[in-house]
Parts: C-alpha cells; sequence; structure tokens
C-alpha cells in the first residue's frame, strides 16, 4: 500500500463503521434474499420490488459471513475492502469505503488467492467517479454500484474478465449519461441475464445486443425516446422496466417478443407522458405456447385503447393497467367495452377523463350510438 499512515487512518475508520454490524447479534429472517431466485425463469418483477436494499441484503448476510484468511486474501491488504464468505462457501468482495479509483486499482494488485467471487459491491461511495479497468483478474457472478452519485463514467472494458462468469449487473443512482455507460459491451457477457440499471442520468438507450439478458431496468430516469432498435436484439428479454421517465411515444416494433415459450413478459411504461402508441409497438410473433404478457400504462396522457394496438395482444395479456390516463371513451373504445373477455383484461381501476370506470359505462348507449367494428 503506498501510504501507511492513510490505511492506518482508514482502518480505524473501517473498524468503527463497519465492524459493528459484523459482531451485531440481530437476527435476520431466512426469506430475506435468495440468490437462487436469480437462476432460470426469474420472477424478476418480484425481484426488484422485494429485493431489499443491497447494502442492507449484505449487511444481513454479515451476521452469518465469515471472514476468513483463505479462501480471502490478508485482510490488511485489501482494506478498506472486506472479503468474506457467507453460509453456502460463497465469496464476497464489498469495496464500498474505498476513498479513490486509484485506491482500489491497487487494492487488486494484491494477491487473491482465489479469484472467483460471487458478488462486488460498491455502495454509497461518493468518492468514485470513474471506474476502468481495475480488477485484474478477479471475476464475479453478481455485480452491483449503486448510489455512488459522483461516479460519471464506466470503461467498456472493467468486467472484461467477468465475461463468462456476469449473471447480474446492477448499476443504480449514479450520474452516469447514456455515452458514458458501456451498453456497448453487453453482447460480450456470456449468462448475463439481468441488466438493472436505474435511476442513473440516461436521456436514451442504444441498441442494446445480447442472447442471454431477459431483465432490463431503467425506471426514474430521463429517458424521453425509445428506437424499434433498442430491444430487438434482445431475443431472450421477457422483463423491460421503463417505468417513471420522460416517453411521449413508442413506435411500432418496440416490444417484440418472437420464438420465446412458456413466458410471463412484464412491461412497464407506468409514470411516463406517453400520449401517441403506434400499432404493433407491442407484439408476440411466431405463435409461441403459453406466453402470457403483463402490461403496465397507468399514469400516462393516453387519451383513447386504440384497436390495432391492443387487440392483436389481446390473446397473450393478462392483464393491462390503464387507470390514470385521459381515455376520452368515444366510439374508439367500443371494440373493448363490448367484448367482455377483452375487458375483463382491463385493470378495473381504468376510468375515462370525466372519472367514470369504463366498468359502469351504459353499455347500450355505446351498442345504439356506435357502429360496432365488423368482428376480426
Ligand atoms: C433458496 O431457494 C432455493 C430454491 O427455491 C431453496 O432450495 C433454498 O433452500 C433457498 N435458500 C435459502 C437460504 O432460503
Ligand atoms: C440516490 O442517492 C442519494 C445519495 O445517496 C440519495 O439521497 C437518494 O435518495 C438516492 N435516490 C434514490 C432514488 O435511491
Ligand atoms: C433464455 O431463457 C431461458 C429461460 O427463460 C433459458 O432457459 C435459456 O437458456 C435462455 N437462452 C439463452 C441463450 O440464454
Ligand atoms: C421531457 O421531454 C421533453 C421533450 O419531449 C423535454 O422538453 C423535457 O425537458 C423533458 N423533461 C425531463 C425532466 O427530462
Ligand atoms: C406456462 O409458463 C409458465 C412460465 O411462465 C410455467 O410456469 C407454466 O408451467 C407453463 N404452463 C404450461 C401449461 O406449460
Amino acid at each position: 500500500m503506498r501510504s501507511i499512515v492513510f490505511l492506518v487512518a482508514l482502518l480505524g475508520f473501517f473498524n468503527n463503521v463497519i465492524a459493528k454490524p459484523l459482531e451485531g447479534t440481530k437476527q435476520f429472517s431466512d426469506d430475506f434474499f435468495n440468490e437462487s431466485d436469480l437462476k432460470g425463469q426469474p420472477e424478476l418483477q418480484e425481484l426488484i420490488k422485494q429485493r431489499p436494499n443491497p447494502w442492507e441484503m449484505r449487511q444481513a448476510y454479515g451476521v452469518k459471513r465469515q471472514l476468513k484468511t483463505f479462501p480471502c486474501p490478508d485482510a490488511a491488504d485489501i482494506a478498506p475492502c472486506i472479503c468474506y464468505t457467507d453460509e453456502r462457501d460463497l465469496l464476497h468482495l464489498d469495496c464500498s469505503l474505498v476513498p479513490t479509483e486509484k485506491y482500489l486499482e491497487t487494492i487488486f494488485q494484491q494477491n487473491f488467492p482465489v479469484k472467483h467471487f460471487q458478488s462486488f459491491d460498491l455502495f454509497d461511495n461518493s468518492h468514485i467517479t470513474t471506474l476502468g479497468d481495475i480488477f485484474n483478474g478477479l471475476t464475479f457472478v453478481e455485480v452491483f454500484v449503486e448510489r455512488c452519485v459522483n461516479l460519471r463514467e464506466i470503461s467498456q472494458y472493467w468486467l472484461a474478465d467477468s465475461r463468462d462468469t456476469l449473471v447480474y449487473l446492477s448499476i443504480a443512482n449514479t450520474s452516469l449519461t447514456s455515452d458514458a455507460f458501456p451498453f456497448i459491451s453487453m453482447d460480450s457477457y456470456t449468462r448475463l441475464e439481468a441488466l438493472f440499471v436505474p435511476t442513473n442520468d440516461f436521456t436514451f438507450i442504444p441498441p442494446i445486443h445480447s442472447a442471454t439478458i431477459q431483465g432490463v431496468a431503467f425506471e426514474s430516469g430521463m429517458i424521453s425516446v425509445i428506437e424499434p432498435d433498442t430491444f430487438s436484439n434482445l431475443p431472450n428479454l421477457t422483463y423491460i422496466g421503463l417505468s417513471q421517465n420522460n416517453l411521449t411515444s413508442l413506435a411500432a416494433s418496440t416490444f417484440v417478443f418472437s420464438g420465446v415459450d412458456h413466458v410471463l413478459i412484464y412491461i412497464y411504461l407506468y409514470s411516463n407522458q406517453l400520449q401517441h402508441l403506434e400499432p404493433g409497438v407491442f407484439s408476440v410473433q411466431g405463435h409461441p405456447q403459453n406466453v402470457t404478457m403483463r402490461l403496465h400504462l397507468e399514469n400516462n396522457k393516453l387519451r383513447t385503447v386504440d384497436e390495432e394496438v391492443f387487440r392483436p395482444i389481446m390473446p397473450y395479456l393478462e392483464f393491462v393497467q390503464l387507470f390514470d390516463n385521459p381515455l376520452e371513451c368515444g366510439c374508439d373504445i367500443v371494440w373493448l367495452l363490448l367484448n367482455p373477455t377483452y375487458l375483463d383484461k382491463v385493470d378495473p381501476r381504468a376510468a375515462c377523463s370525466d372519472g367514470t370506470l369504463l366498468t359502469d359505462l351504459d353499455l347500450a348507449d355505446y351498442e345504439s350510438f356506435c357502429s360496432i367494428p365488423a368482428s376480426h
């Protein structure tokens, strides 16, 4: 280490702040978080909702976690990073307290007897501004970089050594812009299933390529455009989180699902500014078996439930959430109102702009005054 004095000061900090939870006697329930949930067809939506703050999650593991001399490196060599094993003998590395990227890089020059880790954590760190090619041969299954509010750039190669191990990448609440995030390297990870990158400074998402990604999350940002090719190179995608962004319209072929059997598709678009959905924006192709779609469009600016947009996906929809949209409820929705099977799939809170629930509309009036379109 370059500065002994600095290291000693840091170790004091480490002992005071971090050692305490390790010695805690508090019991955490076992159903806290189970990483095996990430395997197979993941219920990613449940996961993102139920997953506690990962920092707390690690602390919870910390009750049972063990600081071992092997397989961990010498604790002093890597301080303020903490290496530990959990009750399943998986190895974790938490570097939340590092003061600079350079310091982090120096830590990875130390002797690591075992180079494969389950997770790398970097939480609540306001010092780190860039993450370059630092890991020096260490590999990870899960990487969490969260609430690092001054992080502005990540190198395309920073996780190159984890190309065959990385399954779950979560980078949230940073100052990363779309140009500073390595979207371009996603196709180099041969096992990546989840790209969870909410609450960053993204304004657009470039095309992402990956044969393996099943879930992407971009909630709570300033994204105003999604191009039809953004997700078109993700054949295994079944979970898309885009809620709480600034989307105003979506073009045809933005969300196309083909060749995926036996899947539950989640599309989260609530709390945007959506006014216009082009026909074909959601489509399921190739008559796959047993595909169910849950579509969240609540709290947008939609004035109609366009037959051309929604009728083609009705066979697949489990439900569509449409409440908090200023629906005009003219003859444009008669196709929906007069088909009980379809109407059943619309969440009952859906209402017209005057507050009348769709389910309370007088269907006889619609039958008399709107000419019913020929059945398809
Ligand atoms: C995690 O889930 C798997 C499969 O559902 C189960 O077999 C295992 O016991 C769980 N582990 C914990 C620690 O709850
Ligand atoms: C982002 O991080 C900052 C600083 O830690 C925190 O104050 C803020 O609540 C976080 N926002 C979210 C959405 O997590
Ligand atoms: C696609 O996802 C399924 C689970 O839904 C998985 O079994 C399959 O291996 C994945 N395909 C690729 C190429 O990763
Ligand atoms: C949302 O998008 C509009 C243009 O479509 C832009 O004028 C506005 O500044 C954006 N708002 C945010 C918070 O990015
Ligand atoms: C349908 O797919 C779901 C996964 O989304 C699966 O759990 C279920 O067993 C499948 N049902 C049939 C009849 O294949």
